[in-house]
């Protein structure tokens, strides 16, 4: 049995003062939600204020980011050990940080290795963007960014994989809930190639992109969508709290 799993990435949204608020209109709700992993990631600033919100909650929290070396001299950076004692997830390799930062499938890989290293739960994203969809390349572009990523890795431990399909993530146009357990299956057989079947039984899989509480339910229906990676409406309380609360029911229901 995989847990659910239902990560919101606040990106760069919300002030220390605004995270406070948000938490505080869902924390109630969102910690008696059975059955379920809910993570909220926010901006590093607020990582810590928001930890001490959620204490004694079910909740778990999340980094957006962090550099793949312990320490040292890397102005602006976030590394593995100062993330370690506030949180318990990291998100790795989103397409935005592709596409702005230029992290690279070798970068994420480094990042990957350095999250397993030091005990802290990756969330690996990744994705097509529309012109390698529409040329028909998704299947050799997910292969290519999951097995980069996965270099030299002996065991994934509780990694969860997002796939987050480039021109769905705030566009408004989410991927089908056919195509997105498409890649997703996919996904879980590079895994049993690249390690094993009961490996890729147990790892859990997110969809990415638009999800919203109007959508949610056609997603999380599907056998190989153990969850999902909610973008825009995981800032808004009510919509975070019925995508969180609408997976619960169906998961629990199978
Ligand atoms: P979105 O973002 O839900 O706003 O599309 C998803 C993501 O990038 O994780």
């Amino acid at each position: 049995m995989r847990i659910p799993i239902v990560a919101g990435n606040w990106k760069m949204n919300t002030t220390i003062e605004s995270a406070v608020g948000l938490v505080q209109e869902m924390k109630g709700e969102l910690d008696k939600i059975p059955g379920i992993e809910k993570v909220l990631c926010p901006p590093f600033v607020s990582l810590s204020t928001v930890g001490n919100l959620i204490k004694g909650t079910s909740i778990e929290l999340g980094a957006q980011n962090m550099y793949f070396e312990m320490e040292g001299a890397y102005t602006g950076e976030i590394s593995p050990p100062m993330l370690k004692n506030l949180c318990q997830y990291i998100i790795i390799g989103h397409s935005e940080r592709r596409i702005f930062f230029g992290e690279t499938n070798e970068m994420v890989n480094k990042k990957l290795k350095a999250a397993l290293k030091i005990g802290l739960i990756p969330i690996l994203c990744v994705g097509e963007n529309l012109k390698e969809k529409e040329a028909g390349k998704t299947e050799a572009v997910i292969t290519n960014q999951v097995s980069a990523a996965m270099q030299e890795i002996a065991s994934l431990q509780k990694t969860v994989i997002a796939y987050e399909p480039l021109w769905a993530i705030g566009s408004g146009k989410a991927a089908s809930a056919t195509q997105a357990n498409t890649v997703l299956n996919l996904i879980r057989n590079i895994i049993t190639k690249l390690y094993d079947e009961q490996t890729a039984q147990s790892i859990r899989l997110q969809y990415g992109g638009s999800v919203n509480s109007n959508n949610i339910g056609e997603f999380v229906e599907m056998p190989d969508i153990d969850g999902v990676l909610v973008g825009g409406a995981s800032l808004k309380a009510a919509e975070f709290l019925s995508i969180v609360e609408q997976t619960s029911k169906i998961k629990q229901a199978k």
